[in-house]
């Protein structure tokens, strides 16, 4: 017997589908979800819709402040693109199935490609933050996985050729970009140093709440998949001194801008 939950998610992910279909997001050839403080790159989107959450009734609504609530529709360097700004998280009480329907949706929209996007905590101590970091290969730590049982395979959701072209981006950008795993824990407290020495030995490179569940999902529904995180400030016991305010607003100031010229410079290459 299928769980009535699982029956309930399938008819809201039909839903999402038919809503979005209406605004015509399946024309996107690449979608993103943008993470907190990431949201001027849609000031790059050239005739740009906004559609506000509210305006789709099947689309989850996230309660975490700095998270905008609306999917943004145009092109950038003519390739016709949505962009997901603000998304839900396991540890705002949602289920996984609930956490990955927007990029389900895509999914089932014939959209093919897919970049997440997050801020996170560094683990590397000698890596300058901020930073940007594309994500490799993720330690899903959440307690929850979106998969349903036919779809579980073994297999890692980032793309080779997608990570190929974020890399060529970044060089073309002249922006720096590391690389490594993304630890992905439920959040929302953040780590203690003991806890931030233990994913060190697991070779992950950052830490953070997100991502790791629309990484599978959309990775299963058939579409190809980068991740970036912006590390914006060193994990608990990196840093022996900590962050100012001012350094903070100044580390986000930053990031945004190499965040957009990277991207801005990977969307003609994705699709290329
Ligand atoms: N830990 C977990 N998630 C985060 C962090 C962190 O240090 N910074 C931003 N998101």
């Amino acid at each position: 017997m299928v769980p009535q939950t699982v029956t309930n998610e399938s008819v809201a992910l039909a839903d999402l589908v038919e809503q979005l279909k209406a605004h015509d997001v399946g024309r996107a050839q690449i979608a993103f979800v943008l993470g907190s403080g990431l949201g001027a790159f849609a000031d790059r989107v050239e005739n740009a819709k906004v559609i506000p959450y509210g305006e789709i009734a099947a689309m989850p609504k996230s309660t975490v402040p700095g998270h905008a609530g609306e999917l943004v529709l145009g092109e950038i360097d003519g390739v016709p693109v949505v962009l997901q700004k603000g998304r839900v998280h396991l540890y705002e009480g949602h289920d996984p199935r609930v956490v990955t329907r927007c990029v389900r949706a895509f999914a089932a929209l014939g959209i093919r490609n897919l970049v997440l996007t997050n801020a996170a905590g560094g683990i590397e101590s000698d890596w300058e933050v901020p930073t940007l970091m594309r994500i490799t290969d993720h330690i899903n730590m959440q307690g929850g996985a979106p998969l349903l049982r036919e779809e579980a395979r073994i297999e890692n959701p980032y793309d080779d050729d997608l990570g190929a072209a974020l890399e060529k981006a970044a060089s073309v950008a002249q922006v720096p970009l590391q690389s490594g795993i993304y630890f992905g824990v439920l959040g929302p407290s953040y780590e203690t140093p003991a806890e931030v020495n233990m994913m060190r030995w697991s070779g992950a490179s950052a830490i953070g709440m997100s991502t790791v569940q629309e990484a599978s999902a959309a990775r299963a529904a058939g579409m190809r998949v980068a991740a970036i995180s912006t590390i914006t400030n060193p994990a608990a016991g990196i840093s022996k001194t900590p962050l100012n305010h001012a350094e903070v607003v100044e580390a986000g100031r930053l990031i945004s801008e190499r965040f957009c010229k990277l991207l801005a410079a990977f969307v003609p290459l994705a699709v290329g």
